[in-house]
């Protein structure tokens, strides 16, 4: 297992580019078994999860390949395309190394009639039911079934039937939930109102593709999605949204170190909660272009400032286009150092605080009570051994040790390797003290 060492204090200075969203192209990619034709992806990002997916949809008869993007030299397109004769059962060891993969459940259910797929164990930041998944495709007309850790799941007559579909919990809605049932629904016979939909931008990006293959959706970003069922979608070629939790994690780490970063690819139409928090807390996030005139506002440049001494903030995490949950950590750590006391509550996933021992284990004085943390801001954070434990707690270690003064050593990145490419090598190419190291030289040398 890897490790970072990092020698706080360096403001970070430079340019960086937001890579394809992670969470969006896991049900991208999952969206290839709704069709035999190919499915052109690009800008997809080099990690973990995606490499996991891809594993999975192979053992599912779909094939990736990698393609030259004259758009993007340095990244390939990936090409997926699926022979239906095969496999249906997305099996337990390859569904426990990635929640995700459930997103594969409506796709196979809706293009081959019936599904197996593993039933999702526990995960670090929370207990993450599928229920609402469950339900939402009953809704559909499948029958559902359990079977030795397993979902098994068959469409009577071999189609879904498009129908009214509340897809809204105790927590809000579900984003994985709704795009499993939106996938679903376009090769549904009829039309499926998803009310309580997830409006995040993923979801957006997937009825975009989904659009692209022959679908007919309305209404995605909003609460209600109305799909009209097609008989058969085909193959597209589609470019990924830039990640906007990646975007923010590099706003807070700019903000953290007092630097002067330029985010470019930047999705700032999907982050205006966090650069409105940001901007509250003192940070500027300034736009380089005007965003009216031709400017994507999901593709922008900024630059990230932060002038004088940080604010303390009251937050909430929320669904879209609330604050979102998967920065709710990275901003704690930057208010560590925030001049009094700021307040984060976790409505989403309300356990989701693996990162505040670890951070306390940093001089950061944290008081949690139930699901809120309150934040007392202290001068400095200083240095210390800590553990990685979920992929976002990480990122938050990563911005604290280096706002910190002296050497942090952060066990098990790869939870980090999980949603952030590369983010050791693009850290240091603005000027951050960072080093990718094995667990066992670190011992060697205690
Ligand atoms: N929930 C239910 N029943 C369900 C599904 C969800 O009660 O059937 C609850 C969850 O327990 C949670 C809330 O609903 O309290 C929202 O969960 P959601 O289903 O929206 O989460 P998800 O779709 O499984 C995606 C992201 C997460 C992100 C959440 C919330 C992907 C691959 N994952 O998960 O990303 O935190 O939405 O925005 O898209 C991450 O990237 O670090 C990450 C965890």
């Amino acid at each position: 297992m890897d490790a970072f060492v990092i020698n706080g204090g360096r403001p970070l200075r430079g340019r960086v580019r937001i890579n394809g969203s992670k969470n969006a192209a896991l049900p991208l990619m999952a969206s290839a078994l709704l069709t035999d034709d190919p499915i052109t992806l690009r800008d997809v990002p080099d990690l973990a999860d995606i490499r996991n997916m891809t594993r999975l949809l192979a053992e599912l008869g779909c094939e990736t390949a990698e393609l030259d993007d004259p758009g993007l030299p340095d990244r390939p397109a990936l090409e997926l395309r699926t022979r239906h004769e095969i496999e249906s059962h997305a099996r337990y060891d390859l569904v426990r190394t990635m929640r995700a993969s459930i997103c594969v459940l409506g796709p196979l259910l809706a293009r081959r009639g019936s599904a197996r797929v593993s039933m999702p164990g526990g995960c670090a930041i929370g207990p993450r039911p599928v229920d609402l998944h469950l339900k939402g495709l009953e809704a559909l007309g499948a029958r559902i079934t359990l079977d030795g850790g397993d979902i098994i799941a068959t469409a009577p007559g071999g189609r879904l039937t498009g129908a009214p579909v509340f897809m809204g919990g105790a927590f809000g809605s579900t984003v994985l939930g709704t795009a499993n049932i939106m996938s679903a629904a376009s090769l549904a016979r009829g039309t499926t109102i998803i009310e309580a939909a997830a409006c995040e931008p993923e979801i957006v990006d997937l009825a975009c593709l989904l659009g692209k293959m022959g679908a007919h959706i309305e209404g995605a970003g909003s609460p209600r999605i109305i799909v009209h069922g097609v008989e058969r979608l085909t193959g597209a070629d589609h470019t990924i949204i830039p990640d906007r939790i990646e975007a923010g994690t590099y706003m807070c780490a700019a903000a953290a170190t007092q630097g002067d970063i330029t985010i470019t690819n930047c999705p700032l139409d999907a982050l205006m909660a966090v650069t409105t928090t940001l901007h509250a807390i003192g940070v500027v996030v300034e736009p380089l272009e005007p965003l009216q005139g031709g400017i994507d506002p999901m593709r922008a440049a900024a630059r990230i400032t932060c002038p004088g001494p940080l604010t303390p903030v009251e937050i909430t995490t929320q669904p879209h286009p609330g604050y979102p949950t998967d920065l709710q950590a990275q901003l704690m750590a930057l208010l560590c150092r925030a001049g009094g006391i700021s307040v984060i509550t976790e409505k989403i996933f309300p356990d989701r605080f693996l990162h505040v021992p670890e951070l306390a284990r940093m001089g950061a004085q944290l008081y949690r009570r139930g699901s809120t943390v309150i934040v007392h801001g202290v001068d400095s954070l200083s240095g210390a051994p800590v553990m990685a434990s979920d992929l976002r707690a990480s990122a938050s270690l990563v911005i604290a040790a280096l706002a910190a003064t002296g050497t942090t050593t952060i066990n098990r990145v790869y939870h980090l390797d999980r949603g952030y490419e590369r983010m050791e090598h693009r850290l240091a190419a603005m000027g951050a003290s960072i080093e990718r190291v094995a667990e066992e030289e670190l011992a060697a040398t205690a």
